[in-house]
């Protein structure tokens, strides 16, 4: 995998998807279950990764999801994604999800972050080589380097996890 592709700046994956919440999608306490908004963002993030790579994008790992406040039945959800890091195959996509209260007025609050791994595969399913991610500002450099930092943890814990099954 030597090709190298033109790289493209971050701006490009952004992608925005909105949502109201259902009685179907609560969980046994009446809130939104966490598998809901975990398929939601998965679905935000892979097609973030699918416009970032130019095509078929699985998703490889979910670093991390933090869910900061509950979401009722009639909020207006947004997940919105985009390619914070790129490797020789693999992305890093970052999501945000907000949440807009139906019985409230007042600014969206943020009801969960997720980070999560996708690799660009051709039509065989093997890895390809996806663009290079050009970070447009501060805020995404910022971005890049903490995706650098969780990428970092994930292979010490990997490799720690490993060497200690070898011992
Ligand atoms: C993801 C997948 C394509 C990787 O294939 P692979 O042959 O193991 O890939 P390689 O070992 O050659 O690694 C390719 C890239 O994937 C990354 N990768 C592989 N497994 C990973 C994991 N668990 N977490 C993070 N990155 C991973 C590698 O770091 C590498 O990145 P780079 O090219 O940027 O250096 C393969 O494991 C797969 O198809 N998994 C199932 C995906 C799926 O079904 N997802 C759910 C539905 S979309």
């Amino acid at each position: 995998m030597d090709e190298q592709l033109p790289g493209r700046p971050t701006a490009h994956s952004r992608v925005t998807l909105s949502k109201i919440m259902t009685a179907v999608d609560v969980n046994l306490y009446g809130t939104v279950h966490g598998g809901v908004l975990m398929k939601f963002v998965d679905d935000v993030a892979g097609a973030a990764a699918a416009r970032h790579s130019g095509g078929t994008a699985v998703t490889a790992a979910i670093d991390e999801i933090v869910f900061l406040e509950p979401v009722r039945v009639g909020d207006l959800v947004h997940a919105y994604a985009q390619v914070n890091w790129t490797g020789t195959s693999s992305m890093e996509v970052g999501v945000k999800v907000t949440g807009e209260r139906w019985d409230a007025v007042g600014d969206p609050i943020r009801v969960a972050t997720a980070y999560l791994v996708f690799v660009a595969v051709d039509v065989a399913g093997n890895p390809r080589p996806v663009p290079p991610v050009l970070p447009d500002d501060m805020d995404d450099r910022r971005r890049f380097k903490e995706a650098l930092i969780r990428r970092d943890h994930r292979l010490a814990r990997r490799a720690a996890i490993q060497k200690a099954r070898a011992e």
